[in-house]
Order: C-alpha cells, then structure tokens, then sequence
C-alpha cells in the first residue's frame, strides 16, 4: 500500500508493561542496537528516537519508555495520551508479567486514544525452557482485543526491529484522510536522519 510523494511523519509511541519485562531493554535494542544483562530499572521514563523506512515513507518514532513499578503508575496517562503507537511488554517466564499486559490494555481502551496502534510484546523468547506463557494463549487475547502479538527478544534481537516496522505500517498516515484528529502524526520537513530499515 504505497502512499504517493515522500512523506516523513512523527509518531509518538509508549511502551507499558511490568517492571523488568524488558521495555527498556527493547528500546535499547531497537535504537542502538544494544543488550545489556543488568539492565537498571527505569526510573519515571526515558525518552528515545528512531525513525524507520516503510516503503516511500519515512516514520520517526519518538519514544516513552516508562517505568513498571507500580509507585510511576500515575504517570502513565502522560506518556499514552496522544500516542500513535503502544507496545504492552510482558516477559514469556512470567505469568503476571502477563495478567499486568492484559490490565494495560484494558486502561488503554478505556483511556487511550481509540485509533493507537497498539502491539503486544511477549518477550524473552529466548528462555524457552522457562515459558509460562503459551504463545497460543497470547494470540487469542490480542486478537480479541484488536492488538498483534509478536514474541521478541532483546538478547537475541529477535522480531525487535520487526515489532517496530510493524507498528509503522500500520499508522493511518497510509491512508491520510483517514487520520483522525487528535493522533500526534505530523509532516515534518525532510531531514537527514539514520535511517534503520528492515524487513522487506
Ligand atoms: P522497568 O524499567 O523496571 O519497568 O523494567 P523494564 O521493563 O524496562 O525491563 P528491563 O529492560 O530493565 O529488563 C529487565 C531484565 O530483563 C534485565 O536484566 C534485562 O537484561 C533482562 N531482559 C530484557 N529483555 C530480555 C530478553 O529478551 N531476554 C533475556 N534473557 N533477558 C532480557
Ligand atoms: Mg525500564
């Protein structure tokens, strides 16, 4: 679905979820590149940007990544207010990672804007040997909740661009007069930025 002339948008996305489920340890992939095994524990929220190629378009995501410890909860509203975009994290090792995804999302579409794009991300799939939550269980909830499930690891690097690129071709920029009001998408003036692309 190719959009016509070259279009460069801003994306707003959050990401949710448990503490140590991995929400930063998917943007740090994602943005440098990078895993680190101690990972700290975010404090508020951290802000990054990365800006993907989906066909002719250009998508810069500008990112919250917030903190999962349940004394930042109020925060929250913050960071999704506006969004274009959410990815709710859980880690595949733990069950309630799992039943707080499920509570974000619930929030989500009682708060959020009823047009985000919203991902769900089960991470840590490379501890298989540790799996607690079935990838059968998963898909059936997102897909009754109007969400796409993707199994990622940071440590591996697995789907972790693809989550991303995902999500951006999903945007309703691809189809611009369907934009709602109220969606943080915005032309920008095309720049020179790096550029990372993947998945064609
Ligand atoms: P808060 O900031 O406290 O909400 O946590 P978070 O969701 O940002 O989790 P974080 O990225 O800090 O990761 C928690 C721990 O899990 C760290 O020690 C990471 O190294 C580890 N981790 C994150 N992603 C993966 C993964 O895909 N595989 C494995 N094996 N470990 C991971
Ligand atoms: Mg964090």
């Amino acid at each position: 679905m190719a959009t016509s002339g070259n279009k460069n948008m801003n994306a707003k996305l959050v990401l949710l979820g448990d503490v140590g489920a991995g929400k930063s340890s998917l943007v740090l992939r994602f943005v440098k590149g990078q895993f680190v095994e101690f990972q700290e524990s975010t404090i508020g929220a951290a802000f990054f940007s990365q800006t993907v190629a989906v066909n002719d378009a250009t998508v810069k995501f500008e990112i919250w990544d917030t903190a999962g410890q349940e004394r930042y909860h109020s925060l929250a509203p913050m960071y999704y207010r506006g969004a274009a975009a959410a990815i709710i994290v859980y880690d595949i090792t733990n069950q309630e990672s799992f039943q707080r995804a499920k509570k974000w999302v619930q929030e989500l579409q009682a708060q959020g804007n009823s047009n985000m794009v919203m991902a769900l991300a089960g991470n840590k799939s490379d501890l298989v040997d540790a799996r607690k939550v079935e990838t059968e269980e998963a898909q059936k909830y997102a897909e009754q909740n109007g969400l796409f499930l993707m199994e990622t690891s940071a440590k591996s690097a697995t789907n972790v661009n693809s989550i991303f690129y995902e999500i951006a071709k999903r945007l309703p920029r691809m189809q611009p007069a369907a934009n709602p009001a109220g969606m943080v998408l915005m032309d920008r003036p095309a720049e020179r930025t790096a550029t990372a692309s993947c998945c064609s």
